[in-house]
């Protein structure tokens, strides 16, 4: 961690939660568009991993992870059959990495009538989205064979609609609450003006690699955090 992300505590410095080292991270980068892209993992029911880019759309509570879906995507069936799941976060400006392991929560229609907080969340994602982003929820399922002449005549093109009030049934919130996290940092370089050129050897390390990993412990109800070689 960054000495910013460090807290100094009576037996010297002890690094933050996760959750509130990730929202230092997410502050710091948050003026680069691709600082809420990540990526997750799942596995088929074949047994392969399968890994996609996602949108980090929210943090709840400081550690649920917040993102939607189209429930006929192929990530969903893979998560209806096995819930575990990986993110993996990297922020590029502070040269951070997040490797977030949990449960999945899928919240549809049934689900968010059910949870007020996990209903308002879903109803807010759906309002903020773009128009075409909702309407892909309610045209063509995804991965599905395209049919042939779908391109024949763009005359024929009709813009889909979606209620912004009301989220299609195929809109899911996904909730991925963490049971591990693997953070790290790696090396900044700072450069040194006085020298004619900049090479590699005579960068100066701003910061060196580090490596934590937190784990909640199911027994204590508590997150353990060790440091590990990164
Ligand atoms: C920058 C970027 C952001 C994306 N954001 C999302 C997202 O938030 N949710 C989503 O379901 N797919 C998102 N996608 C598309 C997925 O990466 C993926 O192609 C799609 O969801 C189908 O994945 P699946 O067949 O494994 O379910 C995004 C793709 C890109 C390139």
């Amino acid at each position: 961690m960054s000495a910013e992300n460090k807290s100094v505590g009576l037996l010297g410095v002890k690094p933050l939660s996760f959750g509130d080292a990730l929202s230092s991270s997410r502050r710091k980068n948050q003026m680069i568009e691709m600082a809420s892209y990540a990526q997750l993992g799942t596995v088929t029911a074949e047994g392969f991993p399968a890994v996609r880019t996602v949108v980090i759309r929210g943090v709840l509570d400081d550690q649920h992870l917040l993102f939607s879906t189209d429930a006929r995507s192929a990530k969903v069936q893979d998560l209806e059959a096995q819930p575990t799941a990986e993110l993996c976060w990297y922020f590029a400006l502070t040269k951070e990495q997040y490797r977030l392991r949990g449960v999945v929560t899928m919240v549809g229609d049934e689900e968010a009538a059910q949870n007020a907080t996990l209903k308002h969340e879903r109803l807010q994602m759906w309002q903020k989205m773009l128009p075409s982003m909702r309407a892909s929820f309610v045209s063509a399922a995804p991965g599905q064979a395209k049919p042939v002449d779908s391109h024949a005549d763009l005359d024929k093109y009709e813009p889909q609609a979606a209620d912004i009030n009301t989220p299609s049934p195929n809109f899911l919130l996904m909730v991925l609450t963490p049971t591990r996290c693997d953070y790290a940092e790696f090396p900044t370089v700072q450069e040194d003006s006085s020298k004619p050129i900049h090479r590699e050897s005579i960068l100066k390390p701003a910061r060196q690699a580090n490596r934590w990993i937190h784990t909640f412990d199911s027994q204590t109800k508590k997150w353990v955090v060790r440091q590990v070689n990164p």
